[in-house]
């Protein structure tokens, strides 16, 4: 009898415990509670990137950048205020994260449609899929459900985002904290075949390398003669950007990693995947079969999607995805 309930409570503890490490998201999630969410919001980012193509590069990112810090529960939304620098305003993403507005507006449609019932954090999980597929990468369904947070701190972004500096091995331990693999990793670089980026955060690379070279010798000297002429030395302007994938800035596709093969790979944590056999291969591997790396994109983007996903009664579902309700 002891036994039999001893053996009937570890069940249902077991049960508890795989619910609090599995973030219970569902695709689908709003079908009853809000039918139009995953509509609006896309046609939010389609609008938005009509506008500015550089909108998709920026949700992406975005995605990314709520995920490694806090979990995806919609913390890089959250504006500063007097007694709090919010994550928005760390230099890993002032000035550089752009595509706030495309949430604002989706969200201000949603709070008529279906007041309180669509979470932020869910909304920047569609918003990066759709940006994937409005560039011509492969569509994925999103499971949703994540509950908003109510803590954005500008250090825990520092702390948790990768810079451009980092090599392979800090890059695979970035990402393994996080619960995401190497190979995973490699894959998830492929985001830079969109966007720019800004002077400043490779411009070391030029001019400022190290003791024995003012010029990263990884980098192709051609390339960097390029580069060096959008971005002169000593330039003040904070707003001078490049496009990381100047082929296609504003495609999906596999151009990325053939500019790392290239040795034209911007960041260094770019150029570092070919120091590393394991890596260089997957780098390889993914120029020579798009589709493939693709798919491994949409499902990296899934599992990304639930670090650290709120669900149940965590959180909130905010009102205005820059304040806590
Ligand atoms: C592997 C570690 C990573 C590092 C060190 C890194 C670093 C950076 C940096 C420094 C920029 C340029 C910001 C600027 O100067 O404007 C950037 C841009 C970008 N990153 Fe990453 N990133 C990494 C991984 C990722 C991942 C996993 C994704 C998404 C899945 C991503 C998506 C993007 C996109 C789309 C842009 C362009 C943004 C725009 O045009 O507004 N990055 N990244
Ligand atoms: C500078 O970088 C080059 C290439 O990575 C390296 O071989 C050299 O040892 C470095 N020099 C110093 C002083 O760190």
């Amino acid at each position: 009898m002891v036994t039999c309930v001893s053996i009937a409570l570890l069940i249902v503890l077991s049960c508890v415990c795989i619910h609090q490490s599995e973030a219970q998201l569902q695709v689908g999630f709003y079908a009853t509670s809000c039918a139009t969410a995953e509509v609006i919001v896309k046609d939010e980012v389609q609008k938005g990137f009509a506008k500015d193509k550089g909108v998709a590069a920026g949700l992406v990112r975005m995605h990314f950048h709520d995920c490694f810090v806090r979990g995806c529960d919609g913390s890089v939304l959250i504006d500063s205020t007097p007694s709090n620098t919010a994550e928005k305003d760390s230099p890993a993403n002032n000035p550089s994260l752009r595509g706030f507005e495309v949430i604002d507006n989706a969200k201000a449609r949603l709070e008529t449609l279906c007041p309180g019932k669509v979470s932020c954090a869910d909304m920047v999980a569609f918003a990066a899929r759709d940006s994937i597929e409005l560039t011509g990468g492969l569509g994925y369904d999103v499971p949703a459900g994540r509950r908003d947070g109510r803590v954005s701190l500008a250090s825990e972004a520092s702390a948790n985002l990768p810079p451009p500096s980092f090599n392979v091995d800090q890059l695979t331990q970035s990402f393994a904290k996080k619960g995401l693999t190497q190979e995973e990793m490699v894959t998830l670089s492929g985001a830079h075949t969109i966007g720019r980026a800004h002077c400043t955060s490779f411009s070391n690379r030029l001019y400022s390398f190290n003791a024995t070279n003012s010029q990263d010798p990884s980098l192709d000297p051609l390339y960097a003669d390029q580069l060096k002429k959008q971005c002169p030395q000593g330039s003040t302007d904070p707003t001078l950007v490049v496009p990381m994938d100047p082929a296609t800035p504003t495609v999906t596709d596999v151009g990325y990693y053939r500019a790392v093969l290239a040795n034209k790979g911007l960041f260094t944590s770019d150029q570092t995947l070919l120091t590393d056999t394991v890596t260089a291969s997957q780098v390889n591997q993914n120029t020579l079969n798009p589709a493939s790396w693709k798919s491994k994109f949409a499902a990296a983007m899934v599992k990304m999607g639930q670090i650290g996903a709120l669900t149940g009664s965590d959180g909130e579902i905010r009102i205005n995805c820059r304040k806590i309700n």
